[in-house]
């Protein structure tokens, strides 16, 4: 019995630290990210996504047309306040902003940790050359279209109030931005 809560103890003690971890795995913001992410042997993911829609996410909901669906929804406050337009215009969910480091900004919108999650942990080179190492890290990446789609869709979907039917072939070929092959 007394081994039995000796494992279940350590057991518990595994998972809490796992779960402290995580939640110390901040957002570092895109500039970061575009410091090693920019250049044409890269493939120029900064620029790629700067030019994307996704850069001004945030901007949108600043726009007459916003504060006309957060009306229309009851919302009390203005669009950029509310998580439930926030939670699509930025990550996909809401996030505690004691997790945003001092680079990060919400304005930036749909943005690189998005997408790939706080880079923090995986942010540095060695880290970032190994992606064994990036996963452990939370690298978040996608094995196939098929993943990648069923992604996109977590925000391009009904429960959006400006849906549009999502094609993914040709939504994924506008923002795509793979590394060049050698
Ligand atoms: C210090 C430089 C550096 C920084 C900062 C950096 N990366 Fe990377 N990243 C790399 C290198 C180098 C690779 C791997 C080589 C390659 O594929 O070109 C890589 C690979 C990746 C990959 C592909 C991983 C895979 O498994 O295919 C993603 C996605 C990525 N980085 C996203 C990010 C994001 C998001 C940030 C910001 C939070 C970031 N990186 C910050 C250097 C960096
Ligand atoms: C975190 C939520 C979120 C995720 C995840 C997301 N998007 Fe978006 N996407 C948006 C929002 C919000 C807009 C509208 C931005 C605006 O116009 O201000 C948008 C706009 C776009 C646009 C521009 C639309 C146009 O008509 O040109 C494209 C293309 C796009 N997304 C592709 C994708 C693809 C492909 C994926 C998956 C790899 C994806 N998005 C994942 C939230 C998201
Ligand atoms: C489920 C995710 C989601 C939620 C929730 C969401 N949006 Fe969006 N929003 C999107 C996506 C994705 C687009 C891009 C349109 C498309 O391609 O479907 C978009 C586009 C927009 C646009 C541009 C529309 C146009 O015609 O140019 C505005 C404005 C907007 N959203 C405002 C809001 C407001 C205000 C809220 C909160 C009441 C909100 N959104 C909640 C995902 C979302
Ligand atoms: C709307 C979501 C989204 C945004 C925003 C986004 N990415 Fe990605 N990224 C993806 C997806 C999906 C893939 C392809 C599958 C994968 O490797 O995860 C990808 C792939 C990559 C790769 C690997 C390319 C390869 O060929 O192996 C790198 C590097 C990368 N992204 C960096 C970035 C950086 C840096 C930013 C910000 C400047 C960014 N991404 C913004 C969704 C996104």
């Amino acid at each position: 019995m007394r081994t039995f809560r000796t494992v279940l103890a350590a057991l518990i003690c595994a998972i809490v630290s796992l779960f402290t971890m995580q939640a110390q795995n901040k957002y570092v913001g895109t500039k970061m990210c575009g410091m090693c992410h920019k250049s044409d042997k890269q493939g120029k993911q900064l620029d790629i996504w700067q030019k994307s829609k996704h850069a001004e996410a945030y901007k949108t909901l600043t726009t007459a047309k916003a504060a006309e669906f957060a009306k229309a929804r009851g919302l009390k406050k203005p669009a950029t306040e509310s998580p439930e337009c926030l939670e699509c215009h930025t990550f996909g969910k809401t996030v505690d902003a004691s997790l945003f480091e001092k680079g990060f900004d919400i304005k930036e919108g749909v943005q690189c940790e998005s997408c790939h999650g706080p880079g923090s942990q995986y942010k540095n080179m060695t880290v970032m050359k190994d992606k064994a190492k990036s996963a452990a890290a939370g690298l978040l990446v996608y094995k196939d279209n098929v993943e990648i789609e069923k992604f996109c869709r977590s925000c391009h979907n009904e429960k959006s109030p400006a849906y549009k039917e999502f094609k993914f072939e040709e939504m994924w070929g506008k923002i795509k931005h793979a590394v060049p092959k050698v």
